[in-house]
């Protein structure tokens, strides 16, 4: 987006069973895009595989622990998404009602636009609304613009914990905010 171009209405709204396979293939290009350069396309492959089919993205959206958040832009084209899980919290972390946000993710054309940020209170609403009392979330040690980012909302690094990529063990920071 060129800075003479007018910013565009972002529309956020709970995903639905019909966005399963856009969020699928969403899903996976932005993982890819993000993280295929630091792992190998094997690892990435399973990943894909197990993270990202429509069959799952499917079983997700009528999850009731779980809400997923399209950012839709242009008539309805995914450009961002985020995920929570109520009800869970991070291990050997004291905290008193905690919900994670599992997965945050922006389109690239969209990095540093603000979109991440209308997001992102899009998600502090909800966890309000699941009476969540912190947000937590995990992010890979190698992801500094992702912590930067979370840094900017609050969060601060209290712990790690082990994310597998495929057969790659990776330490996530484990970072935490009130709500
Ligand atoms: C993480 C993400 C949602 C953040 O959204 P964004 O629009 O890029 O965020 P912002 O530009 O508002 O903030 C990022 C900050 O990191 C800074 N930054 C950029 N590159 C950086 C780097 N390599 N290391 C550290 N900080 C960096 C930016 O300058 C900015 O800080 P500033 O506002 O003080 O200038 C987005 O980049 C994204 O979707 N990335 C790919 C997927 C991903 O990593 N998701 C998170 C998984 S846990």
């Amino acid at each position: 987006m060129s800075a003479r171009e007018p910013r565009p209405v972002f529309v956020i709204r709970p995903a639905e069973l019909s966005d399963a396979s856009a969020l699928s293939e969403f899903g996976a290009r932005t993982f890819v895009e993000a993280f295929g350069a630091d792992n190998t396309p094997e690892d990435m492959r399973l990943h894909i595989a197990s993270d990202w089919s429509p069959h799952l993205q499917r079983a997700e959206i009528s999850n009731a622990g779980l809400d997923t958040l399209l950012a839709c832009v242009d008539g309805g084209a995914l450009a961002a998404f985020a995920q929570l899980r109520a009800d869970h919290a991070p291990a050997n972390v004291p905290t008193v009602r905690a919900i994670e946000l599992k997965r945050f993710y922006v389109d690239s054309p969209w990095h540093g636009s603000g979109l991440a940020r209308e997001l992102m209170a899009a998600v502090e609403v909800q966890a309000r609304r699941r009476g969540a009392r912190e947000l937590w979330l995990g992010v890979w040690e190698r992801n500094g613009r992702a912590q930067a980012f979370y840094r900017k909302f609050g969060f601060e690094k209290v712990s790690t914990q082990i994310f597998v990529v495929g057969t790659d063990p990776q330490t996530d920071h484990v970072m935490l905010r009130n709500l």
